[in-house]
């Protein structure tokens, strides 16, 4: 009896705390060979902090088709979030993990008077990827052997989404001018919507960043606080790039307003960081309002 009615109260509580709260609805998505069925972990944890979030996980693209070229891809992403956002006035939230980090980044410079408020990227490779790609059988097995394939528009070339991001420090300037997709996010490449793709990124209130070196995927793990390789393969952060130094595609401008937040997280593997409750509690949940 006592139990029946704390369990009543515990309920209207939370109702009356979801009506008056109205957590703005998240979509999550997902990253390179997995899918929306993997995102579960993600939707729970955030179902059991925050009942009553609307929550979309568009099932496209998954596993091999994540490998796919990502401009292909692009429009269904950007039709599952436009859905959203045309239906919720008050903001939305992104979790996007791993490559998918790279598709809402994307879609966050390419939608005017976007809403987005929190963009939560998950070991998102934001400043590409110079690693393993061993989970790709077409790929040479070294990492200094790739960009023979990644950058040469003849072969795969950026057909294939992992060269699309592919940052070779000992290759750059074909890096520029290949990378259809990371160069082009960042304005490395000159395009002629990078003004308001810039002006669309700067909307977001929180970029959150997450990531840690025993992720064993992202390549410098670093990457994911958008930092990247030098020539030596030591680390230049992010604030020491020119990209962010001279404001490329806004970066700079939401660091000096408050809004990155950086977590380097021990302990936790590539495929974990969308199941990890330590890691929703000290570092996603917050920015789930
Ligand atoms: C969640 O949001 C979607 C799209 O914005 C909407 O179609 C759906 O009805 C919503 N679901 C609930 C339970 O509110
Ligand atoms: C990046 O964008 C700015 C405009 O916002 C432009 O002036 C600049 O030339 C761009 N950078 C490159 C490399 O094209
Ligand atoms: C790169 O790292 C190595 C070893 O950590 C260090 O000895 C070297 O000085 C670094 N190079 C630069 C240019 O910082
Ligand atoms: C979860 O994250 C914590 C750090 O926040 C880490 O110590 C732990 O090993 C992780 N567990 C798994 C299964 O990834
Ligand atoms: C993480 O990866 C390491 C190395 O591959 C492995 O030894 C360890 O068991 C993994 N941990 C988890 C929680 O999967």
């Amino acid at each position: 009896m006592e139990t029946s009615i704390s369990r009543c109260i515990f309920l209207l509580f939370t109702t009356l705390l979801v009506a008056t709260k109205g957590y703005k609805p998240v979509i999550i998505i997902h990253g390179m060979l997995d899918g929306a069925a993997e995102m579960h972990f993600m939707h729970d944890m955030i179902m059991k902090a925050h009942p009553g979030t609307n929550i979309t996980i568009p099932d496209v693209y998954s596993y091999y088709k994540s490998l796919e070229h990502l401009w292909k891809q692009f429009p269904d992403y950007l039709k599952a979030i436009q859905d959203v956002i045309n239906q919720s006035p008050n903001g939305i939230h992104l979790v996007c993990f791993s490559q998918g980090g790279l598709m809402c980044r994307a879609v966050v410079e390419q939608l005017d008077n976007h809403n987005v408020e929190s963009l939560i990227l998950l070991s998102s490779p934001q400043m590409g990827q110079f690693g393993d790609t061993s989970y790709v059988k077409e790929f040479p097995k070294s990492r200094y052997e790739v960009y023979r394939l990644c950058y040469d528009l003849s072969l795969i070339g950026q057909q294939i989404s992992v060269c699309e991001y592919w940052n070779d420090p000992y290759h750059q300037p074909e890096y520029q001018e290949r990378s259809d997709f990371l160069a082009v996010l960042n304005n490395q490449s000159a395009h002629s919507q990078s003004q308001q793709w810039r002006k669309n990124f700067m909307r977001l209130k929180n970029v959150v960043m997450i990531g840690g070196p025993d992720d064993g995927v992202i390549t410098p793990w670093q990457s994911s606080h958008f930092a990247t390789y030098d020539k030596d393969l030591n680390i230049t952060e992010m604030k020491d790039q020119e990209v962010y130094q001279k404001d490329y595609f806004g970066l700079k401008t939401l660091d000096s307003r408050g809004a990155l937040h950086t977590y380097g997280i021990a302990g936790v593997n590539h495929t974990f960081w969308h199941r990890n409750q330590t890691v929703f509690d000290c570092c996603i949940e917050q920015f789930l309002t």
